[in-house]
């Protein structure tokens, strides 16, 4: 069988741990070239993977008319950017989550992707679990009855990455917990509800613990080997909105971090039949009632590789020619709604969504 060829922009953590993995173990998809910008990155790839060749700019293989598809895996930035110029150049796009900094920026590549014709999946990787997509099918099999309000809860004490680099400067990220956490989690409710079309919004975004950089205090930092502690931090640390749709209302609050000392990330599923409170990441219970009884399960089911699953299906999309699940046009709903939180936060009222 003919495999697709593909190529990975941006040789950091995700493109690592997920994506190169997946390619690596799919019969279906070769790497041709790992490109970054820092040239040891895709040099060492090059070395530790045994396949491809190291290019440091993405320019120089647009052309590449046997290139078939590209994992964006760079921040943020450069998300719109890259995705396009491949799109334009006839190439099929997987590209990390957020989808973009701001709304502009995602409503240009998903116009862009309508134009070419060409796939554009956003990383929205728990559309690809189990746990969720049991969810998912509980909701659309009645069991929760009408569901009237999600809740979700992504906070931590102290969990801010790498500060004062790429992940907390606005230029670069786009914002903070909201965009970098709060994306999966809306993301996952907008999927497990049928993808609702959102309506209004109204929310504060606080920037507080982290931009005194140098008096931030904290036990361990992932994503520490990009901190800066000279750097910018002008994004949210924290977060909390209510957001109303033609399904459920969402609500949430968000952290990368508090000063309360817990860490909780977990969704409420809640309908007039029946409850679910997922934890993120992990596995679920289902509340409901019988016969004058309360009833609390516990399911079990098999976990699976989400990353690996959600890379496997970007590869069958391409050589199918079709859209999938995380398709632009389903993961711009939650570009919709982060914007609009963003701009009750500095507006001080309720938006509207259009
Ligand atoms: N789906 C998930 O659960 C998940 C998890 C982590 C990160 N992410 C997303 O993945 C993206 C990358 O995050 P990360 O943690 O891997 O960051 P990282 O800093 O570890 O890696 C990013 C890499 O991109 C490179 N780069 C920057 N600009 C480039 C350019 N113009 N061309 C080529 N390479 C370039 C950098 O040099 C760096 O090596 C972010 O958008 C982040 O939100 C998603």
């Amino acid at each position: 069988m003919k495999k697709i060829k593909v190529a990975v922009i941006g040789c950091g953590a995700i493109a690592n741990s997920a994506h190169i993995p997946a390619y690596l173990e799919s019969a279906k998809a070769e790497i041709k070239y790992f490109c970054d910008i820092i040239p040891e990155r895709a040099d060492k790839a090059v070395d530790r993977y045994d396949c491809g060749k190291a290019v440091y700019d993405y320019r120089e293989i647009l052309d590449d008319k046997e290139l078939d598809a590209v994992s964006v895996c760079t921040p943020n930035d450069m998300h719109g950017v890259i995705s396009i110029d491949f799109m334009r150049h006839g190439k099929d796009v997987l590209c990390e989550k957020p989808a973009a900094r701001i709304l502009k920026e995602a409503l240009e590549m998903q116009k862009v992707s309508k134009e070419t014709g060409r796939i554009l999946s956003i990383g929205v990787c728990n559309r690809y679990s189990n746990a969720v997509n049991h969810i998912k099918r509980l909701i659309e099999d009645g069991v929760l009855g009408e569901v009237h309000h999600v809740h979700a809860s992504f906070r931590a004490h102290r969990s801010i990455p790498g500060i004062g680099g790429d992940f907390t400067k606005k230029s670069t990220a786009g914002g903070g917990a909201l965009i970098d956490w709060g994306v999966h989690y809306l993301d996952l409710i907008i999927y497990c509800c049928n993808e609702p079309t959102p309506l209004t919004a109204s929310g504060n975004a606080f920037c507080k613990l982290g931009k005194n950089i140098k008096e931030y205090a904290y036990k361990s930092m992932w994503s520490e080997n990009t901190a800066d502690f000279d750097g910018v931090y002008d994004v949210d640390d924290s977060v909390t909105g209510i957001v109303r749709t033609k399904g459920p209302v969402i609500s949430f609050i968000g952290a990368w971090a508090q000063n309360i000392g817990v860490d909780e990330t977990y969704i409420d599923f809640m309908g007039d039949k029946g409850g679910i409170r997922l934890e993120y990441g992990g596995s679920f219970k289902l509340y409901s009632f019988s016969d004058g009884m309360l009833l609390e399960t516990q399911p079990d089911f098999k976990s699976n590789p989400i990353h690996k699953d959600e890379v496997i299906d970007f590869v069958n999309s391409v050589i199918k020619g079709e859209r999938n699940r995380n398709d632009i046009d389903n993961a711009i709903i939650t570009s919709k709604i982060m914007q609009a939180i963003y701009d009750s936060s500095d507006a001080n009222r309720e938006v509207e969504i259009v």
